[in-house]
C-alpha cells in the first residue's frame, strides 16, 4: 500500500470534514453546509464516506477527496496536505532526503556531471589502457552485456586524466571536487580521486546518478574499494547499490536479498537472480531498510560465514574495515534488526554462506545452491542462537548462561507472543534448560509476556487505528480509483495521446479531459504532470517533470508507468480503450452526482430554497451529458456499460 492509500485507509473523511463542517447523515451520504462559499437555506455539501469523496453542488461546484478538502480548507498545496494528513494518520512519509531539500538545481547539475563521468569511465574501459580492467571483469565471469547493464567503467591510471578532460569541457575544479571526482592535496591542488580502478556507478532508487564505488585493480592499492565521498547527492547510508534495477524484481518476487558487495549484486543478476541490493561497505541502516520496506516486507540477509559467525552482533553488513573512506556508523545489529522488524512489520531472515564464499562465487558455481541458501534463511533470532551455539560445548553451564544472556534480550523485543514463545522453546531445547528457568532469568512471566517496561515506541505513538480494523474501501471507490489509475498509466506513457483524446471528446460534443475528471487528488496532480511533460521541451520530459515530485507521488507515477510498460504504442486500440475508460469514468461520476442532486433538489424544494431551480438546471445538464457519453460509447465499440 502506498503512503497515500495508507493515509486514506487510516483517516475517515467524515472525521476530517467534521472538524469544521456539521454533517448530517442521509442514506449513504452525509450532507452539510459548504465551508467554501456563503450558503443559502439548505445544505449543498455532500460527503460519501464509502468512496472517500466530497462534492459541493452549490456555488463552488467543487469536490474531491480528503486531500483536496484539506488543501482547500487550510490553503495548502498537495505536498503540504500530504504531510499534514500523514502526521494525523500516524503514517511516516520517508523523510525528505538531501535531494529533495533545497538546492535541487545544484543537485541536478551535479548528477549531470556524474552522468558524464559514467560515460568517461565507460569509454576508458574500451580503450587500450582499459584492457587490464576489461580482462579482469571478464575473468570474474561477467559478460559484456552485464558490464553494459551495470555501466561498469575504468578510471585510468594517472593523476589528472579526468581533471584535464572535464576542465577542457569547461567544468571547474570546484565542481569536480564537489561531485567527489577529485581529491584535494593537503598543500593545495587537486588530483583524480579514482585511478586505475574498476568503476561501479551507484544510482539512487530512482536511477539518478549518485556516486561511484571503485575497486582497485592492483592488489597493493588500498583501500580495495574506494567510494565517492559524501556529497549532496551521495549519502552511502541512504542508498543501496542495485536498487534502481532491483525495484521491480523485488516487488514481483515480494522479497529482497541483501548482500555485501558490488560483485555480489552483479553476478547473481547475470545468473537471473535480480532481486538483490547491497550497502556500500557500511552498516545496514534503518533508512536503507525503510527504502526496501516500501517494496517488500520480506528481506533476506545473505551474510558471509565470517560476518555471520562473529559474536551475534551480526557484524556482517557492518564488517569493520580498515578503509580510508570509512565513516563511523551506528551499528545496526541483531537487536536493531529485531526491533525494526517489529516496528515495521517486516520479515527479516538471515542466511549464512558457506565458509569463505561470497554470493558472487556461490552463484557462479552452483545456481541451485544459491536458491537453496536463500530458501533456508532463518529468522534473525534463530540465526543468532544457532550461530552462538555452533561448535560450543552446550553442557557447560557458563556457556549456556552466556548464550541465554545474549539471546533473551532479542526474544523480548519480538512483538508477537506466539513468536516469542516459539523462540523460547527453541532456545530451551538448544541449550537444554527448562523454559521457565529461561523466562525467570530474563524477568519474563511464564507466558512469554514482555515485561511492561519494554514498549515499542511505534505502538505508543500510533493513535490511529490499525489499517485492518477499518472497513475495506467500498467497491465503488475501488473501481473508480482503478479506472482512474488505468487511464493515468496510459496517459503518462503516451501523453501525446491527450491531443487525440481531446479531439475525439470534442467531436462527441463533450468537454476536453481535465484534472477534474479525476476524483483523487493524487491523480489530479499526476494528470497535471502529464500535461506539464507535454509542454516540456526535454528529451525525456516525463523524467524531467518527475524530478520535482514528492516521493509518495513519485512512487505512484512509477507504478503507473510499470503498469503500462507492455503497452504497444502503435496499437490502434490503445486510443480507443483509453477513450472508453474516460467515458466510463465520467459516467460513474455523473451517476453519482445525479442521484445526489435529485435528493438535494427535493430537500431544497420542500424548504422553498432558490437552489432548487439551480439543481434542476444542473440535473438537466447532467442528463444531456449522460446522453452524449452513452452515444459516444456506442461509437467506440460495443461495450457493455457497467454503471455503479
Ligand atoms: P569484500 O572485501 O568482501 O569485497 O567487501 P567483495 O565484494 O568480495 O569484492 P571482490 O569480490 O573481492 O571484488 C564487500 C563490500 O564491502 C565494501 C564494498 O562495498 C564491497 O563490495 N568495501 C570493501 C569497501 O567499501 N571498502 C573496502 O576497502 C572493502
Ligand atoms: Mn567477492
Amino acid at each position: 500500500m502506498s503512503s497515500i492509500e495508507e493515509i486514506k485507509a487510516r483517516l475517515d473523511i467524515l472525521d476530517v470534514v467534521s472538524e469544521t463542517v456539521q454533517l448530517k447523515r442521509s442514506g449513504k451520504s452525509y450532507t452539510g453546509f459548504c465551508p467554501f462559499h456563503a450558503n443559502t437555506r439548505t445544505p449543498s455539501f455532500v460527503v460519501w464516506p464509502d468512496s472517500g469523496v466530497w462534492k459541493c453542488f452549490g456555488a463552488c461546484n467543487e469536490g474531491g477527496d480528503i486531500f483536496k478538502f484539506v488543501m482547500k480548507r487550510d490553503g495548502l498545496d498537495f505536498a503540504d496536505a500530504l504531510k499534514a494528513l500523514a502526521e494525523k494518520a500516524g503514517v511516516t512519509l520517508r523523510p525528505p532526503t538531501a535531494f529533495e531539500e533545497a538546492q535541487r538545481e545544484e543537485h541536478e547539475a551535479m548528477r549531470g556531471l556524474l552522468e558524464e563521468a559514467v560515460s568517461f569511465y565507460r569509454k576508458h574501459l574500451r580503450q587500450p589502457a582499459g584492457k587490464a580492467a576489461l580482462d579482469y571483469l571478464h575473468g570474474r565471469g561477467l559478460t559484456d552485456e552485464t558490464i553494459a547493464l551495470f555501466e561498469l567503467g575504468y578510471a585510468p591510471a594517472g593523476w589528472d586524466n579526468l581533471l584535464k578532460y572535464f576542465t577542457e569541457q569547461g567544468r571547474t575544479e570546484q565542481e569536480l571536487l564537489e561531485a567527489g571526482l577529485l581529491s584535494e592535496r593537503d598543500k593545495g591542488g587537486v588530483y583524480d580521486r579514482f585511478r586505475h580502478r574498476i568503476m561501479f556507478p551507484i544510482r539512487d532508487e530512482r536511477g539518478r546518478m549518485a556516486g561511484f564505488g571503485a575497486r582497485a585493480l592492483n592488489p597493493d592499492d588500498v583501500p580495495k574499494y574506494l567510494n565517492s565521498p559524501q556529497t549532496p547527492v551521495f549519502d552511502k547510508s541512504a542508498l543501496l547499490y542495485g536498487l534502481d534495477k532491483a525495484r521491480k524484481p523485488i516487488r514481483e518476487k515480494d522479497q529482497v536479498v541483501i548482500v555485501e558487495g558490488y560483485m555480489d549484486v552483479i553476478a547473481p543478476v547475470q545468473a537471473g537472480f535480480t532481486n538483490l541490493v547491497s550497502p556500500m561497505g557500511t552498516a545496514l541502516t534503518e533508512a536503507q531498510l525503510k527504502l526496501l520496506k516500501r517494496l517488500t516486507r520480506r528481506m533476506v540477509l545473505a551474510l558471509d560465514a565470517d560476518a555471520a559467525g562473529a559474536n551475534a552482533t551480526l557484524r556482517g553488513l557492518n564488517v569493520a574495515r580498515n578503509t580510508l573512506d570509512r565513516e563511523a556508523d551506528p551499528t545496526f545489529n541483531a537487536r536493531g534488526l529485531v526491533s525494526f522488524e517489529g516496528r515495521l512489520q517486516a520479515d527479516i531472515r538471515v542466511t549464512t554462506l558457506p565458509d569463505g564464499q561470497d554470493p558472487d562465487e556461490v552463484v557462479q558455481k552452483d545456481r541451485a545452491q544459491w536458491e537453496a541458501l536463500i530458501a533456508a534463511a532463518k529468522p534473525v533470532v534463530e540465526h543468532v542462537m544457532e550461530t552462538l551455539a555452533a561448535g560450543q560445548n552446550l553442557d557447560d553451564a557458563k556457556i549456556k548462561t552466556d548464550i541465554a544472556a545474549q539471546v533473551m534480550p532479542l526474544i523480548r523485543d519480538v512483538p508477537s507472543a506466539i513468536e516469542r514463545d516459539t523462540y523460547i522453546q527453541k532456545l530451551a531445547r538448544l541449550i537444554r534448560v527448562d523454559e521457565r528457568t529461561l523466562m525467570q532469568e530474563a524477568g519474563m512471566r511464564a507466558t512469554g509476556q514482555r515485561p511492561p517496561v519494554k514498549r515499542q515506541p511505534a505502538q505508543r505513538g500510533a493513535s490511529a487505528p490499525a489499517v485492518e480494523e477499518r472497513s475495506p474501501a467500498s467497491a465503488a471507490a475501488n473501481s473508480i480509483a482503478k479506472l482512474e489509475g488505468h487511464i493515468l498509466s496510459v496517459i503518462l506513457r503516451q501523453p501525446e495521446l491527450l491531443y487525440k483524446i481531446d479531439r475525439a471528446l470534442q467531436e462527441s460534443g463533450l468537454t476536453r479531459i481535465a484534472a477534474q475528471d479525476f476524483q483523487l487528488t493524487n491523480h489530479q496532480v499526476t494528470f497535471g504532470l502529464a500535461l506539464e511533460s507535454l509542454e516540456q521541451d526535454h528529451t525525456e520530459p516525463l523524467n524531467f517533470a518527475m524530478e520535482n515530485l514528492p516521493l509518495p507521488l513519485f512512487d505512484m507515477v512509477d507504478d503507473f508507468l510499470e503498469d503500462s510498460e507492455d503497452l504497444d504504442p502503435a496499437a490502434d486500440r490503445v486510443l480507443e480503450d483509453l477513450l472508453r475508460a474516460i467515458l466510463q469514468l465520467r459516467l460513474k461520476h455523473l451517476r453519482q452526482s445525479s442521484d445526489q442532486l435529485r435528493f438535494l433538489q427535493e430537500a431544497a424544494h420542500e424548504l422553498g430554497d432558490l437552489k432548487a431551480t439551480q439543481y434542476a438546471q444542473t440535473l438537466l445538464q447532467i442528463t444531456r451529458n449522460l446522453d452524449l457519453i452513452n452515444r459516444a460509447l456506442g461509437r467506440f465499440g460495443n461495450v457493455s456499460i457497467a454503471i455503479h
